[in-house]
């Protein structure tokens, strides 16, 4: 059972609830909370981001992003003692995945942008945090959350084995800015996975092609999505900012929208 804030609560945009290919990704950190917990933590975040399985399999958080199936390959079942950064966390899936998973420190940083887009977009006021917090707390994390912008990321002045880059470029006005800054972040031998938008044109994939989105062309009333990339345009940012390449590891259609994940390696 998943609990949606619906037309009924005046939302702009209906909430999916979430189907078998959300829950297939939440039960991957199944949270076993007691289920008046659960509940509770449900009711105070007005909206979540990540489908999260609260109580070993019927109680689900109705998160808005969909289908992460196709990003489940590229991360290791065993991430034992490795640092960890999560760029862009919102409610924190993949830190706490992570921390799941072994990680010796997970670090989760978000400037918190989010705001904005899920107020024009569903008409939601979020204070900012608090569907992480919520998690946390239900997991006994000892993931470390920052509100920090990712261009102050030199501020942590620690290094990591892998930093996750999920759903963030294409919301940056200056990504190799941001590639510069997770590789100055990067421990030796460490390893950036990186996801964003496509171009969704197969003409345009050997190409070192941006394509430039018009306000909202990807969700309505939401101006923050700036960029689709090519598997070439990303490898060569890539190497400006002083990576090996980005090697392409799916570029599948989710909901809809092209999406690319791939690796960055030194
Ligand atoms: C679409 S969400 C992706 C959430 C999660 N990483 C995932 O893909 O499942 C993008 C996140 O990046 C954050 N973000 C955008 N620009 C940022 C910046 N400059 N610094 C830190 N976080 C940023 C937003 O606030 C939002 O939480």
């Amino acid at each position: 059972m998943a609990i949606a804030r619906n037309a009924a609560q005046g939302l702009r945009e209906r909430i999916p609830e979430p189907t078998a290919a959300e829950r297939e990704v939440a039960d991957l950190l199944p949270i076993d909370a007691d289920p008046d917990r659960a509940r509770l933590a449900i009711e105070r975040v007005p909206l979540w981001f990540h489908t999260f399985s609260l109580d070993g399999g019927s109680l689900y958080t109705s998160g808005v992003a969909r289908d992460h199936r196709y990003r489940l390959p590229a991360l290791s079942q065993d991430l034992t003692g490795l640092r960890v950064l999560d760029v862009g966390t919102f409610d924190g899936f993949y830190a706490f995945l992570a921390e799941a998973r072994g990680a010796a420190r997970v670090v989760a940083v978000d400037n918190e942008q989010y705001r904005d887009w899920v107020s024009s977009r569903w008409g939601v006021e979020l204070e900012g945090g608090e569907g992480f917090e919520a998690i946390a707390e239900l997991l006994g994390s000892r993931v470390e959350y920052r509100r920090l912008d990712a261009y102050d990321l030199d501020t942590l002045r620690e290094r990591f084995d892998l930093v996750l880059c999920f759903g963030i470029l294409h919301r940056v006005e200056s990504p190799l800015g941001l590639l510069a800054v997770l590789r100055r972040r990067l421990a030796d031998g460490g390893r950036v996975v990186l996801e964003t938008y496509g171009v969704g044109d197969s003409s345009l994939e050997t190409r070192s092609a941006i394509h430039v989105c018009e306000p909202g062309e990807v969700y309505a009333r939401d101006d923050f999505v700036y960029w689709g990339f090519t598997a070439t345009s990303l490898d060569r940012l890539a190497r400006h900012a002083g990576f090996a390449g980005f090697r392409s590891l799916a570029a599948p259609t989710v909901d809809g929208r092209p999406r690319i994940i791939g690796e960055l390696a030194v």
